[in-house]
């Protein structure tokens, strides 16, 4: 049997460090912007409700009745209910896609970890041009990028080596409230300082001439990347649950704190942004360039932009924990292989296999492998990857796990999980989820994003 988190509250600081991460801080505020603002915000927590928190409840309850990695509890969840055999693909599906995703995840929280130094540096002490010309000299220096990509996995296998309690728990009760404090401060002060109600207005002001399908699929699509839900990440650190705690609330407190963290990280930076007359831009440029930009212009700069990149660092660092351990867990229980021995075998691997993510930004950027096909005339490996994990392996992942949940296991079995003792409504409202909406939206994005 394995180790078991040491309580409920430590399994929600795992989870939610899964959860919040890269997509939280960058992408989500910026997202929301330009699509619509309020109307685009309605419509994810919506999605959030309706499709992210069920699909949480079902894989944290496989993963804990399953009690192993995503390979050895869906073949030991089939067998126990008569499905195919089959479905232990899902496991490998998910070990695939965690790897995948840490492989270039790590490639950019190795970006935050190297603009920890050069704000201590005193980079927002200097001009424009030096800000630009760090960016460009950071992601076209291979060699630069390939260290700190490297520092980033190195610290990632020493807390999965030293297991659940020594590793992931000891980090995430540090990591988790210095992240929601510097969080907090940051809000603090773009609200004394910055432009807040520019801010407010880009965020909640409901555009609903900009609703359609796409930006539809958008906020489901961000939903559930933003929740980590999917891939078996959350299966694995479902296993570690212990029996009694309650699998709705960690899901539900899980999904909402993700949400108000991006809301908050959207609340810290774009009222700074719009004080210093900066354009909201998407992804990288608005983290590494714009904001700090702003920061160079303002008093107190120095500190703010110190903090918001520990910040981002932490963040990303919670997430590449459960990107790890599903793999590692894998190798222990499958080959009886040693934790540490593990953990470095698979973070070495997974970081050779995100050199070609790191390559895409300089010596091979004009590298595009399917430039026969418009869409992706233009991309990198890199945006490749993106692409596929986002479009194809997370809401293929999702719909697996929704359909065996909602349609092999049997309702006994869930029940078990789920409601023990207590016949409740709220589990026939999660069934009816699980088994037909949930799937269907899921088949929805997949369908219409490879249109
Ligand atoms: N949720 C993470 C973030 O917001 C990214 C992510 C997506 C993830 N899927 C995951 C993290 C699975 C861990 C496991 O940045």
């Amino acid at each position: 049997m394995q180790r078991k988190w040491s309580s409920g509250r430590m399994f929600l600081f795992a989870a939610v460090g899964s959860a919040v991460g890269l997509a939280n801080i960058w992408r989500f505020p910026y997202v929301v912007g330009a699509n619509g603002g309020g109307a685009f915000v309605l419509i994810y927590v919506a999605s959030m409700l309706l499709i992210v928190i069920p699909l949480l409840i079902a894989e944290v309850a496989l993963g804990r009745r399953g009690g192993a990695d995503p390979i050895s509890t869906m073949t030991t969840l089939a067998r126990e209910s008569g499905a195919s055999p089959r479905w232990r693909a899902f496991g490998w599906l998910a070990i695939l896609t965690t790897l995948i995703i840490l492989s270039f995840y790590s490639v950019i929280a190795g970006w935050a970890l190297a603009y920890v130094p050069k704000m201590l540096m005193g980079l927002t002490q200097s001009g424009v041009e030096h800000i630009q010309a760090e960016y460009a000299g950071l992601t076209s220096d291979p060699i630069q990028m390939s260290l700190w990509h490297g520092v980033f996995m190195v610290i990632t296998i020493i807390v999965i080596a030293r297991g659940l309690h020594r590793g992931i728990e000891s980090a995430v009760k540090v990591l988790m409230p210095a992240l929601f404090l510097i969080l907090l401060g940051l809000v603090g002060y773009a609200g004394f300082k910055g432009d807040f109600s520019a801010a407010l207005a880009f965020l909640f002001r409901p555009d609903f001439s900009k609703l359609s399908f796409e930006v539809v699929l958008m906020a489901v699509g961000s939903a559930f990347f933003s929740a980590s839900v999917g891939v078996g990440a959350m299966m694995t650190y479902g296993a570690y649950l212990p029996q009694s705690v309650s699998i709705w609330s960690v899901a539900a407190w899980t999904a909402v704190i993700d949400l108000v963290v991006a809301l908050c990280a959207g609340l810290a930076t774009f009222p700074i942004v719009f004080a210093n007359d900066l354009s909201p831009d998407g992804g990288p440029g608005l983290v590494f360039v714009t904001l700090p930009l702003a920061f160079s212009q303002m008093q107190g700069g120095f500190v703010v932009g110190l903090l918001f990149f520990t910040l981002l660092f932490a963040a990303s660092l919670t997430s590449a924990f459960s990107l790890l351990e599903p793999a590692v867990l894998w190798l222990r229980t499958k080959f009886q292989v040693r934790r540490a021995r593990a953990s470095w075998a698979v973070g070495l691997l997974v970081w050779v296999a995100g050199l070609a993510s790191v390559f895409s930004f300089n010596i091979w950027k004009d590298v595009h492998l399917f430039s026969g096909i418009s869409r992706f005339q233009s991309s990198t490996i890199f945006d490749l990857l993106d692409v596929l994990v986002t479009n194809v392996l997370l809401p293929l992942g999702a719909l697996m796990i929704a359909v065996f949940a909602g349609w092999q296991l049997s309702t006994g079995m869930l029940r078990q999980e789920l409601v023990p003792g207590k016949a409740t409504s709220l589990f026939a409202v999660w069934q009816i989820l699980i088994r037909y909406l949930v799937p269907i939206a899921l088949a929805a994005i997949f369908v219409g994003s490879l249109l």
